[in-house]
């Protein structure tokens, strides 16, 4: 099934704070942070020929997060690079200098972390992201997770000694009590998903994104033509195409979002379905 978009904001122009969320500069960043981190090297950009052979169309590349800070999870940049932002953040507004990513591992930016404790829902793949950064920084971490969770990906967060809380419900019920919670407690919401009045923290979070898309474009020899991405809250799609927008402007690639077929939020930032439905169906 093809859904075209027909938002009213599809071809707006970007707004400033999210093209400087966004920016070539911000990627920069990015990767500058990432080379602060033992361990971190580069995902594989893998070819896909035969598959690109038997649809018949010039090349076809997968950019494979999997082994991403060795988190075996596709979201492993966003969660840990906003914990560690926060984290330089608060440490500067109280040390009153600015602190950068080399300082982190100073005893006075590791007593600030100490007294922050982070914390957001998930799925298991955030959050096991925001649990890495907090516990590479120092800080507390707590992550709220919906009844549908198995206990494996509980053990996956739970190994960077973040505390785990199981709420009744699904996955939105889970980011309402996370962020009820962390404000009775005065902990720091990371959330990949944003809301009216909560953007800038998810504005990094989609700003670490932006390392595994520089990373694309160095290994690939021309900017990609289509570029397929999975959407689920948002924040991963949303960065690369925001930053692909920043970088190409009206030569960016056509981006198509890849979801199950009854994924709700496709259908709201898609457009009303009764509006926006342009359907080609191609099951079989
Ligand atoms: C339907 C749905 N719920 C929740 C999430 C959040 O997943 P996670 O917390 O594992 O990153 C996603 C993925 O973005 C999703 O597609």
């Amino acid at each position: 099934m093809l859904l075209l978009n027909q938002h009213i904001d599809h071809r707006a122009p970007m707004v400033v704070a999210d093209t400087d969320t966004l920016s070539a500069g911000a990627a920069r960043e990015v990767e500058r942070f990432l080379r602060h981190r033992t361990g971190h090297k580069e995902t594989p950009l893998v070819s896909l020929s035969g598959l690109a052979r038997e649809i018949d169309v010039g090349s076809i590349h997968l950019k494979d997060e999997g082994h991403r800070l060795c988190l075996g999870s596709f979201k492993a940049l966003g969660g840990s690079y906003a914990v560690i932002r926060l984290v330089l953040e608060e440490a500067a507004r109280r040390l009153r200098r600015s602190v950068d990513g080399s300082d982190l591992h100073m005893p006075e930016a590791k007593a600030v972390a100490r007294e922050m404790t982070v914390s957001c829902a998930t799925d298991g793949n955030h959050g096991r992201s925001v649990a890495q950064g907090a516990q590479l920084v120092g800080a507390k971490c707590v992550i709220f997770v919906h009844s549908g969770v198995s206990d494996e990906r509980i053990a996956a967060i739970a190994r960077f000694g973040a505390q785990m809380i199981r709420v009744n419900g699904n996955y939105d019920d889970s980011v309402l009590e996370a962020s009820r919670v962390a404000a009775e407690k005065g902990w720091i919401t990371v959330s990949d998903t944003s809301w009216p009045g909560y953007e800038r923290i998810p504005g990094f979070v989609m700003q670490g994104y932006t390392a595994l898309l520089s990373e694309a474009l160095r290994q690939l020899s021309a900017p990609p033509s289509n570029v397929f991405v999975q959407a689920g809250v948002g924040g991963v799609a949303a960065a690369v195409a925001g930053h692909f927008s920043v970088l190409f402007g009206e030569n960016r690639p056509f981006f198509t979002v890849v979801e199950p077929s009854r994924a709700a939020c496709l259908f709201e930032s898609a457009g009303p379905a009764s509006l926006s439905r342009w359907i080609m169906d191609n099951r079989r």
